[in-house]
This record gives structure tokens, sequence and C-alpha cells, in this order.
């Protein structure tokens, strides 16, 4: 197999198909830096400055570039009858590798439900993560396989369904880092550096991930809300109107939610759910 784009996605995949036994025969990317970079940590890896030799020299190959270039890249290799062409990309259908398909190439996608940010080793914490993987025949199944293989599991998600399923991981990943921003600086306006405010909160968050694993997400939940402490909350919005305005609708809306989880899940009565909303609207 072989890769098209040295980035974040292509080394921790290739590092894990390696150590699953595959061979990760050639990469290539724009620039030949990254394809060394990648292929210096592979045994028998080559590293190409022309992505076409990855594509003659690979039955299956990974189009591991950022979203708004895989039509772009794909479009502009030289595929042939048997060959599989896969991109990773969560937002986008399999249809943009049409040009691959009508040349005879069985066309899929793999999209790990994981990140990886700049600059961090995130193959430690792929195994056990979910993929989504969309193809048809004999490639969705070795794709299945391979998943198994690195030690994670695939999900089928409706093509109906793929923005729901994609802004999930927004959701999961992205707003997580954006609530712990905005926590960093409400601490960094209590005079405390980014650092310190991350060494108390990490705990937090790690215990939140704790329970949730083990019980879920509304029994994991405490809090003002999980309580009813409506003073506290009135306290809360206070503080954040004086410090910290444009936190309110955050607050207000992520509140309202909490509430209705709650209230849904009968740990509040409705009539404090029914305050704590009008209170929070
Ligand atoms: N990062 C994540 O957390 C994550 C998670 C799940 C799925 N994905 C998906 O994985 C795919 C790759 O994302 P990424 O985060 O790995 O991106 P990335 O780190 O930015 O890497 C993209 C790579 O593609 C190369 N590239 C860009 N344009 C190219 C072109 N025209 N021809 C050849 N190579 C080109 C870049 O080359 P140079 O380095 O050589 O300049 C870079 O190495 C995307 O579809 C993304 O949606 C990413």
């Amino acid at each position: 197999m072989g890769f098209v784009g040295a980035g974040r996605t292509a080394l921790v995949l290739a590092h894990a198909m390696d150590d699953a036994g595959y061979t990760v025969k050639a990469v290539a990317s724009r620039s030949i830096e990254s394809a060394k970079m990648l292929a210096a940590g592979i045994s028998r890896c080559e590293a190409y400055s022309h992505v076409e030799k990855v594509v003659d020299d690979c039955d299956v190959v990974f189009v591991t570039v950022p979203d708004d270039a895989i039509r772009m890249v794909a479009d502009s290799l030289p595929w042939r009858e048997g060959q599989a062409a896969v991109h990773c990309s969560g937002a986008l259908p399999i249809e943009v590798l049409d040009t691959p398909r009508r040349m005879g190439a069985q066309i899929g996608g793999l999209h790990p439900f994981q990140t990886f940010p700049i600059g961090q080793d995130a193959n430690h914490w792929l195994p056990g993560s979910s993929f989504a993987t969309e193809a048809s025949g004999k490639l969705g199944d070795w794709l299945e396989e391979m998943v198994r293989r690195i030690g994670c599991q695939s999900v089928s998600i409706a093509p109906e369904n793929r923005s729901l399923y994609h802004l999930t991981a927004v959701l999961s990943c992205g707003f997580v880092t954006t609530l712990l921003d905005v926590s960093c600086e409400l601490w960094e306006g209590m005079g405390f550096s980014r650092d310190e405010a991350l060494q108390a909160l990490l705990p937090l968050v790690q215990g939140t991930l704790n329970s949730i694993r083990a019980k879920g997400t509304w029994q994991a939940a405490t809090g003002p809300v999980m309580r009813a402490d409506i003073g506290t909350l009135q306290k809360h919005l206070v503080s954040l109107a004086e410090h910290a305005p444009d936190v309110l609708p955050l607050y207000r809306e992520a509140g309202r939610r909490m509430v209705r989880m709650a209230h849904r899940n009968q740990v509040v009565t409705q009539e404090a759910a029914e305050r704590m909303e009008l209170l929070l609207t």
C-alpha cells in the first residue's frame, strides 16, 4: 500500500499498518521532505518526489491530502484496473474519487474518528478508535479487516448521516478544547498562567472522562444544574456578566442543554427544570 500526502493522518496510519504487518511500500507528498520523514520510520518504504510513482507501485493508495485537495489530486493520478483509491475524510463522500473509479479502481473511505494534532505522537491513542469505512465489495471487507488488525473497530455510517457523524467529532473534540480554552482565559483573568490553569483543569477533565466511561454521560454529570442549585447558577451568571460577558451565551446555551438532560433522566423535577430554563434564557 502507499500514501499520497504525508501529513499527520498518513503518519499515524502508515505506522499502525506497518506495525500490523502490512507492507507500506511508497509515499509521496507535495514536498519530498514530508515523504522522507514518513518513510524514514517505516522499513522498506520508498519516498518518491512524484506522486504518480506511488500509484504505479501500490495496489491500495490512501489519498491523505487535505479535504479540499482530494478530488484534484485523485483526478491527476494514473489509476488502473484492480487498484484501490481510499480517502480519509470524514466530511466527503467517496464520490470525490469518481475519476479513479472511472479508470477501473475500487474506491473507498476510511475515516479515523480520532484526532491527530500537529507535532504530537498520536500513535499510542489510536488503538480502540473507531473508523468509518465505506467501500463496495472486496475493498470494504479489506478495509474492515485492516481496521481490526490495527486494533480498532469499524462503523458504517449511512451517506445521508455523514455530516451528522462528522459534526459529532467537532462537538466531542474541537468544542471540548474550545470550552477548556475559555476556562483557561477565565483562570488567566484570576491571575494564573495557562499552564497553572491546565494543571488544575486537566485532572477534572480526566475524572469526568473516567466517569463517563464508567457510567455514561448523564450519570457522570455533576454541578449546580444536576443539583438544581439555582442560587449558584444565579451567581455564575452575575460573575460572567461582570468579568466575561462574551461567555454568557455559551454558558446559557450549554446550561439549558444540561437542564434538559437532567430533566429527561429524572435527576431534577419539572418545576426545577422550568425555573432553571427560565433563568438561563
Ligand atoms: N488530522 C486529523 O485529526 C484527522 C483526523 C481524521 C481524518 N483526517 C483526514 O485526513 C486527511 C489528511 O488530513 P491531515 O490532517 O493528515 O492533513 P495534513 O497533516 O495537513 O497533511 C496533508 C498532507 O498532504 C500533503 N499535500 C497537500 N496538498 C498536496 C498535493 N496537492 N499533492 C500531494 N500532497 C499534498 C501535504 O504535503 P507537504 O507536507 O508535503 O507539504 C501534507 O503532508 C484529510 O482528509 C482529513 O480530513 C484528519
